[in-house]
């Protein structure tokens, strides 16, 4: 792989022991994937700030780094932790809390915005064609689908690595001719609400493997519900982007169908609770948008959560900040918006949860290993319903 003299500088130890391991990162795997150069990048994302996920080991790393003077040279956001800072930050043990404070001072050393996020879209939108070095799956989808940017999926590592020297390896979908749709999905029912677009999501990422798919026949679909395709794709599969409602242009593509009984068994096989009384609640797998959380509000607006029942909608603090009055009217009516945390990636079996109801499919395919629990599917209006007195 070509570098620059400043690079190899870099790379031999000039600017020191952080910023040398972070160019023999990106090296490596530019050289494993076959980049020929790094670009510059206009951000970062950086994922595994979890203290479930990440453990105790990668610590002394970021410890390492961030004593090392490692300093993001772009803007860099964090995908969200274990924990909420008003809600479950008092229920949950010092052994657990600690440690995960500890990493997110790491990390704030180092410069990265304390975002806690999976939609640092809504933050700042990235512009179309700009490249960007983002890990978390669902949020890679999206920006390449959605808004046109261009980003491989990295790993929490290579995206802190990127991060810190500023650029990332030119391969994959930085790659113009990487980013052409190599196989037709046509949808051949009606997909009446986000969970069944959750479902087609996770029944085409364990189909597509790495293929970039042109989806034909979806319904007008809003940013918010497509959020939950590129949720799902990025669960079961590798792929990291689609087209909708476009051709490959290359004939003789190979052409998959999907219909409603395909859509219906994804949905069975995510949602096998033993009851339909769920413990918890949860919305906002992706974190929740300004106007998903209005719509919670509307829906919830003189109603009670039920005795005995946990209702959270997560979102980022900056979405929570803007909704102001909504998040009132949820806590009014007996839920929590936690900020900055994913259920998923939080300790929910610690506070007795068995049974997790959620409209995504992303955290129904999660919730039996990550949260030992037992998963139920449904759209938003059918959560309220299980959520809600009366
Ligand atoms: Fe976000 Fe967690 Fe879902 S990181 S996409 S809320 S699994």
């Amino acid at each position: 792989m070509y570098l620059t003299q400043e690079e190899e500088r870099v790379c031999d130890g000039e600017s020191g022991w952080a910023n040398q391991t972070c160019m023999k990162i990106l090296v490596r795997l530019g050289e494993l994937f076959g980049a020929d150069k790094l670009i510059p990048i206009a951000s970062a994302h950086v994922s595994g700030v979890s203290y479930k996920t990440l453990g105790d080991a990668p610590i002394e790393f970021l410890r390492a780094l961030a004593d090392n003077d490692a300093r993001v040279k772009v803007r860099t956001t964090l995908n969200p932790q274990s924990l909420d800072s008003q809600y479950l930050v008092k229920r949950l043990p010092k052994h657990l809390r600690e440690p995960q404070l500890d990493i997110l001072k790491q990390f704030e050393k180092m410069g990265l915005t304390q975002s806690l996020t999976c939609t640092p879209y809504y933050l700042q939108k990235p512009k179309r064609g700009s490249h960007h070095a983002w890990a978390e799956s669902s949020a890679v989808v999206y920006a390449n689908s959605v808004l046109g940017a261009w980003t491989n999926r990295e790993g929490g590592p290579s995206a802190l690595a990127a991060a810190i020297i500023g650029k990332t390896p030119d391969y994959g979908v930085h790659k113009m001719e990487n980013r052409q749709p190599n196989v037709t999905v046509k949808v051949e029912t009606t997909l009446r609400n986000e969970t069944e677009l959750g479902a087609l999501g996770i029944l085409l990422g364990k189909t597509l493997g790495n293929r970039i798919p042109a989806i034909q026949g979806l319904p007008k679909t809003s940013k918010d519900d497509l959020k939950q395709v590129c949720a799902a794709l990025g669960t079961t599969g590798m792929t990291n982007m689609f087209h909708v409602n476009t051709r490959p242009k290359s004939k003789g593509t190979e052409k998959i169908s999907i219909d409603r009984q395909q859509i219906k068994h994804t949905i069975g096989e995510l949602s096998t609770a033993s009851t339909s009384k769920p413990d918890l609640v949860f919305l906002g797998c992706p974190h929740c948008s300004l106007n998903e959380v209005k719509r919670i509000a509307q829906l919830v607006e003189g109603k009670r959560v039920r005795t005995g029942t946990e209702f959270w909608v997560c979102t980022s603090c900056h979405v929570r900040r803007m909704a102001g009055d909504c998040v009132k009217r949820i806590e009014r009516a007996g839920g929590h918006v936690l900020d900055g945390v994913c259920t998923v990636v939080s300790w929910t079996e610690e506070l007795g949860i068995k049974r997790i109801m959620t409209n995504s499919a992303k955290t129904a395919y999660y919730a039996p290993t990550l949260n030992k629990a037992e998963p139920l599917l449904a759209p938003l209006q059918d959560c309220l319903k299980a959520a809600l007195q009366g």
